[in-house]
């Protein structure tokens, strides 16, 4: 079959590798694609904000299934429209979509559905919100509603900041996203984030892996998109993977399917595994970048099959996903300046080294100019190696890094420490 995939970042360049290694797969297109995709696609130029370009598109190339990367398009309803041209999509529709879309939209489905998350107000009035935070303990959690990128998350630790963040949102400091706000209790514990695919019904586990989300060595700096990932996360044991499917996905899939918004996708969970066992921060309705970088280099199924499946409603017939019982960790080269604005165009050179050290590297922000390949974005760079533990894998990942010649570009030198410094521990 003919697929194609909508996005042009490190995410997009590991389905893409994934998908094109699939024995199901004739043509792969990619729109907009980037240079490390374009080893593995066509890259086409398409707005996938004007719905019926794609459709054309679909129907000229003979596209038997559509694989949208990012979330905009998703929470903009390009699914929907799809659907409705009855053309296959791996993606959730828009009301579906919710579920990343809107923080208020999915802590009332933890109510409905008695998913463990922390306790939360939701409110669109300044005074409300100021007049609430007297129901909070410190550090409090001030999240902006809508879509903002990863950056409509404040957590407070005085009144004071707590106050100041209400302010800002309101006054539209993310912009629309702010307009409606969510107040939060702060979850103790250690993140892990959790996959798994659903057509509406079926549900089944697709791997966990660790984030990193801060921009410097040891967890400290802004927030960014993610540094740097390894899967699986070993902090989700067995035990708690079922407490995860049993107690949060799959509720949330039941539920969504019950009010008649099935969720039809791959449903990612950010999950705080706290003392009273894993509770769900949010959702997200795509994969993590750069989480999937790390899934695709362990999965060992044919991508395009499970996705078709999944578009078609028959996932329940498809083979359960089966993953490689290795580790992969994967390090983020980022730009300059990143998350700020990074310095674009700075030239990058020995990916081929990096790959006869063993590294996988995945294109996520990078152009050509001319013969040279340079930085486009603020994440430029995924550069993944597996092992036989994180700390191999880590070393593995490392080795490439050192081979790539970036010299307006930097990475954190620690992914994976929280598990390395536990492998030490048990080895010890
Ligand atoms: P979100 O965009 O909702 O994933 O939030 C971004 C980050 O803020 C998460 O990855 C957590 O590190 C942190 N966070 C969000 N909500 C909470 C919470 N209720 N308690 C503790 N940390 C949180
Ligand atoms: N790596 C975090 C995300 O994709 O949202």
């Amino acid at each position: 079959m003919n697929i194609l995939l909508l996005g042009g970042g490190g995410r997009e360049h590991a389905l893409a590798w994934k998908l094109a290694q699939s024995p199901s797969l004739r043509k792969l297109f990619a729109a907009p694609g980037n240079p490390g995709i374009a080893e593995c696609a066509a890259c086409v130029t398409l707005d996938a904000s004007d719905h019926d370009a794609v459709i054309a598109f679909c129907r000229s190339e003979d596209i038997a299934l559509v694989v949208i990367g990012p979330e905009a398009p998703l929470v903009d309803g390009l699914a929907d429209s799809l659907r409705r041209e009855d053309i296959a999509v791996f993606g959730p529709s828009r009301a579906a979509a919710q579920l990343e879309g809107s923080k208020a939209f999915t802590k009332a489905l933890c109510d409905r559905a008695a998913i463990p998350t922390a306790a939360y107000l939701r409110c669109d009035r300044e005074a409300d919100a100021l007049a609430a935070l007297d129901d909070f303990d410190l550090p409090v959690v001030i999240k902006a509603d809508g879509l903002a990128a990863g950056k409509g998350v404040i957590i407070a630790q005085t009144a004071d900041e707590a106050q100041q963040a209400i302010a800002n949102m309101f006054a539209g400091g993310f912009g629309a996203a702010g307009q409606e706000i969510v107040i939060e209790a702060f979850m103790q514990g250690e993140e892990a984030s959790f996959f798994a695919i659903t057509d509406g019904e079926t549900v089944v586990p697709f791997g966990s892996a660790q984030d990193h989300k801060r921009v410097g060595d040891g967890d400290t700096g802004p927030n960014t998109g993610g540094m740097g990932a390894y899967s699986p996360a070993p902090v989700l044991t067995s035990e708690l993977t079922r407490q995860v499917m049993e107690r949060i996905i799959e509720p949330t899939v039941a539920t969504m399917k019950a009010e008649g918004m099935p969720y039809s996708g791959v449903l990612y969970a950010g999950l705080m595994l706290t003392d009273q066992g894993p509770q769900l921060i949010e959702y997200n309705c795509r994969f993590g970048d750069p989480e999937c970088q790390v899934l695709m280099l362990r999965y060992q199924g044919d991508l395009a099959a499970l996705m078709l499946a999944t578009a078609k409603r028959e996932l329940a017939d498809a083979a359960a996903p089966r993953f490689d019982d290795i580790t992969a960790l994967t390090v983020i080269m980022a730009a300059n300046g990143y998350p700020n604005t990074p310095d674009k165009g700075g030239v990058i050179s020995g990916l081929d080294r990096a790959a006869d050290r063993g590294a996988t590297v995945f294109h996520a922000g990078t152009a050509r100019d001319g013969n040279h390949l340079v930085a486009s974005g603020g994440r430029v760079l995924a550069v993944t190696a597996t092992g036989g533990s994180v700390g191999e894998a880590q070393r593995l990942a490392y080795d490439g890094v050192d081979a790539i010649h970036f010299p307006t570009g930097f990475c954190r030198r620690d992914i994976g420490w929280r598990e390395v410094a536990r492998e030490a521990g048990l080895t010890a």
